[in-house]
Order: structure tokens, then C-alpha cells, then sequence
């Protein structure tokens, strides 16, 4: 009623002459109380600041007591001086400082955003962590308020901030706590300038994940590949091929792992050749061959496990790896020949199925994975997926899943000019962003060659280290060197 009658005063009645009012707020009349609050509350901001001042200024009028000001002056200079020369005490307060500087930017953004509760309470920060893209905030939401309210006011708290994004997430663990994400630059804008990191290895194990980029906190993004199958899909020139060979050099480099590379570009995957058991260019035919013998070897997988009493393949079973890996695989899928493509599909879709349990996992890149390119039916047996730029959302959800892209994760939003960025859904329950290794033409050939002498030296028997390939090889699978090309059907078995 008093604001009311205020209101009145203050702002005028309309008159003939439309004067803008000179303020339309309702002045309240501040009790002590909250006047000292009003005080209170920017010092209590500082406070880091103000302790700082405080001590020096302490320490600073007790030894001036005893010694003098000038020589206590010179003491305490000296003394935080050399405290500040150790670079970890430097760290320290650097952190210390840019943590309070974050608080009080943080604070006042949430109170101009309306994120105060009843009580006068703000979305509190309680920890605080510098990222490759800015600063990650812990924070915990007062009594009333919901972790969603703060996500719907991130543009509102991006503004106050001044940075291109807020990024709010809610604790899985607790409904109270965020974790806010505060934009300042793209970590990923400029190519990695680190090589691969598996560049200069020399043997690796497809069991062990594979580094393949560096995510928007700077955290080494990794592939677990073993039991999944791997979708990678977007537009050309994106970074398929270039994703795609960290993941076939790791299979490559690992002497145990069979490769099966179907190439609907040729090119992409030619340099593999000479690690893989069967190589399939542009042949549908030949594609479809060996995708029939994988049927044939899944068969006898199932058996082995069985009489060894095992649900699926672990590392010691002696069942080497078999990877499929798939570039273009549109081009099989859509021969221009009817029953080809149902063939290949449902061979495809079989291996799929069957094969992540018994050691055989399918890596495919595909342009556009829509329905009517490859069907939902395989596509959804890809566990993994990897999508890179996109031209429109629908594109990205096509290769990521339905919805992400209204959820904020769209490849559509990676820039032309950003090769190797992309989004990984993969272990957690979020797709991550994140820019890959690049490999040069000269360190594929590299690796290539490595492998292809690696599984040579593995394959003759005479100087076959023994302690690296503690998995036994079990009957039926002679070493590289000896086995036959890839099976083909067997014409008995049907
Ligand atoms: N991580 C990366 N960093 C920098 N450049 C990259 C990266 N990945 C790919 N590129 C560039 O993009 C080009 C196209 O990559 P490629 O993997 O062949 O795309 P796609 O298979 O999607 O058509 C490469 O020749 C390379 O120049
Ligand atoms: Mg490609």
C-alpha cells in the first residue's frame, strides 16, 4: 500500500505533456538492518582482498613497533616478496585471487538474473576450477530454487558475465548442486598442437582405450573399442577418415587384432592394406563376401565360447579382436542392386548384433547416417557414437540420436573451418566435445609400415616375442603369416 502510494508520487500521473517519469521504482525506506547489509555485503565481497591488506598491515604495525617503520617496511617487502618468488606460493594466490574475483562476478550475475530465493539467498559458488575454456563452478543452489531455474537463466548470467556461454549442468549425486560451466574461449578453435600421443608407438593392445583428441577442459578424450561398434558420421571433409585411422592404427599395431577394411573410397584406408586379412575397395560383391564369412566365424565364436563357458570375449580367451572397419559405408548399402543391399544389410546387421560379444567390432564412417541412407535398424547397434560437422541439427541427431540437438548437443554448430571438432557419445551419459589428433598422409605410411613389420615379426615363428603375446593362439587361428585369406562361406555350412 505504501509502495503503491509512492509509486504514485514518484512517477506522476499522466498529464498532457508525456513526461518520462523520472523513475518508475517505488522507494522503499531501508531499515538499519538492511542498510547494513547493503554495506555489509560488498566488503563481505572483498573479503579475500581485505584479509590480505589486513595481515600485511598487522605484521606490518607490529614489527614497525620494535624495529622501526622503514626497517619493518623493508622486512615485510623482502619476506612477501620472496614468498611470492616460489612459484607454487605465486599459484597459490593466483588461484586464490581469481577465485574471489570469479565469486563476486558470479554473485552479482545471479542477483541481476533474479536467482535469489525468498530468504535473500543466491546460488552460492563452493568450488571453483580453471579450465582450458574458462572456469568451472561448483555451485550450490539456495532453499527454493532448482538447478533448472539457473539453467534457464545461463543467457542472462552469460550477459552479466560478459563470456559467449554459460553452461549449466545439475550434479548427478545431489539436486541441489551445479556445476556451471563459464565460457571464455574456444579450446578447440586452433588444431591441436600435440601430435597423436600413440604417434610413436611401437605395439599397442585394442584392449586398452584409444586416445583419440582433447576435450574443452583440456582432458584427454579416449575410445574403449572393444564389445562396441562405432558410428562416425558428417560431412565431407569433417575428420571422419582422420578419427577413423587413430582407431584402425591402434588395431593395426596390435599383432593380434585381425583387420577387415572395406573401402568404399579406396583411397582412405589403402595404406591399411598391408595389415589387413582382407582389404574390400569399391566392390559390393567382395564386401558382401566377407561380411557372409564373418557370419561363418561368429558361428564358430559361439561354440568356443560356449564350451569355454564364457558369455563374451575377454582379453586371455585367445580369441583375437576382429575389427571391420567401414569407410563410406553408404556406398555398400546402396549399390543400385536391390538384393545386394537387402543381403549386405541384413549380413551387416548380423554382424553387428552377434559380433560385440564375441570379439568383433564394426568401425563405420558415413556421410549422412539418415534412415533412408543406413537403416535404423543398424544404426542402432553403433553404441558409439562420433559426429562430426553437420549441416543441420537433424543431421547431427541422425548420427548422435534423437534429441540432442534440441539439448544443446548439435554438430551443426561446429564451424566449417573447425576440421577434427566434434561431439563423442561415448562413455558418459553426455556426447563430448572435443578436437582430434591429426594425422598427416606421412605419419599414416609411418604407422602403416611399423604395423606391417610388427605382425611380420610376429608371424615367423623363430624370433615370435613371447612375453608380449601372452594370449595363446587357439586352434584354427594360424598366425598372419599362414593364415589364408579371410574365410569365405563354406559352401557346407550354408
Ligand atoms: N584434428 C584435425 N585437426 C586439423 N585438421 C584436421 C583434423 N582432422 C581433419 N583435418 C583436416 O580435414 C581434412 C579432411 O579430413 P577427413 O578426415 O578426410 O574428412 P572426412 O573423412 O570427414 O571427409 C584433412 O585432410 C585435414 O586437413
Ligand atoms: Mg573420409
Amino acid at each position: 500500500m505504501d509502495h503503491e502510494r509512492h509509486f504514485e508520487r514518484r512517477a506522476g500521473l499522466p498529464s498532457l505533456v508525456d513526461w518520462t517519469p523520472p523513475t518508475v521504482r517505488p522507494s522503499a525506506k531501508l531499515s538499519q538492518g538492511a542498510r547494513l547489509v547493503l554495506l555489509a555485503r560488498p566488503v563481505w565481497a572483498y573479503r579475500v582482498e581485505l584479509a590480505g591488506v589486513l595481515v600485511l598491515w598487522l605484521v606490518l604495525g607490529v614489527l614497525a613497533a620494535r624495529l622501526g617503520l622503514d626497517a619493518a617496511g623493508l622486512l615485510v617487502s623482502v619476506t612477501v616478496g620472496g614468498l611470492l618468488a616460489i612459484p607454487r606460493v605465486r599459484e597459490w594466490v593466483a588461484r586464490l585471487l581469481a577465485r574471489a574475483r570469479v565469486r563476486r562476478a558470479w554473485e552479482l550475475a545471479v542477483r541481476h538474473a533474479g536467482l535469489v530465493n525468498f530468504n535473500d539467498r543466491i546460488p552460492r559458488l563452493v568450488g571453483h576450477q580453471l579450465t582450458m575454456s574458462g572456469d568451472r563452478l561448483l555451485v550450490q543452489v539456495p532453499k527454493g530454487k532448482t538447478v533448472s531455474e539457473v539453467e534457464r537463466e545461463a543467457e542472462r548470467l552469460a550477459a552479466c558475465l560478459h563470456v559467449p556461454e554459460v553452461r549449466v549442468l545439475r550434479s548427478p549425486a545431489d539436486a541441489s548442486v551445479a556445476v556451471v560451466q563459464v565460457v571464455r574461449r574456444d579450446p578447440l578453435a586452433e588444431p591441436l598442437p600435440w601430435p597423436w600421443s600413440h604417434l610413436d608407438a611401437g605395439r599397442l593392445s585394442l584392449w586398452q582405450p584409444v586416445p583419440v583428441g582433447l576435450d574443452d577442459d583440456g582432458r584427454l578424450v579416449t575410445v574403449g573399442v572393444p564389445e562396441r561398434n562405432v558410428l562416425i558420421g558428417g560431412e565431407p571433409g569433417g575428420g571422419k577418415s582422420v578419427a577413423n585411422s587413430m582407431l584402425v592404427a591402434t588395431a593395426a599395431l596390435d599383432p593380434r587384432v585381425r583387420l577387415l577394411l572395406l573401402d568404399g573410397a579406396l583411397v582412405e584406408l589403402a595404406c591399411w592394406r598391408g595389415c589387413a586379412d582382407r582389404f574390400v575397395g569399391p566392390s559390393p560383391k567382395d564386401a558382401l563376401e566377407v561380411l557372409e564369412g564373418l557370419r561363418v566365424e561368429l558361428d564358430e565364436r559361439q561354440q568356443r565360447l560356449l564350451a569355454l563357458g564364457h558369455r563374451k570375449v575377454e582379453p586371455g580367451d585367445g580369441l583375437p579382436l576382429i575389427t571391420v572397419v567401414v569407410d563410406e559405408l553408404a556406398f555398400y548399402l546402396h549399390t543400385g542392386d536391390r538384393s545386394m543391399d537387402r543381403d549386405i544389410t541384413a549380413a551387416l546387421r548380423d554382424v553387428l548384433m552377434r559380433g560385440r560379444k564375441t570379439g568383433i567390432q564394426v568401425i563405420a564412417a558415413t556421410q549422412k547416417p539418415s534412415g533412408q541412407v543406413i537403416p535404423t535398424e543398424l544404426r542402432d547397434q553403433f553404441s558409439i557414437r562420433w559426429a562430426f560437422r553437420c549441416t543441420t541439427p537433424d543431421a547431427s541427431d541422425t548420427v548422435l540420436g534423437r534429441g540432442w540437438a534440441s539439448q544443446g548437443y548439435s554438430a551443426s554448430a561446429i564451424d566449417l573451418e573447425q576440421r577434427g571438432v566434434s561431439l563423442l557419445l561415448a562413455e558418459g551419459a553426455l556426447p563430448r566435445r572435443l578436437r582430434t589428433f591429426y594425422l598427416t598422409d606421412a605419419d599414416l605410411l609411418a604407422l602403416a609400415d611399423r604395423a606391417i613389420r610388427l605382425r611380420a615379426v610376429e608371424a615367423s615363428p623363430s624370433d615370435a616375442p613371447s612375453s608380449d603375446s601372452a594370449i595363446s593362439q587357439p586352434e584354427g587361428f594360424p598366425p598372419a603369416a599362414d593364415r589364408p585369406p579371410y574365410p569365405t562361406p563354406d559352401p557346407e555350412r550354408g
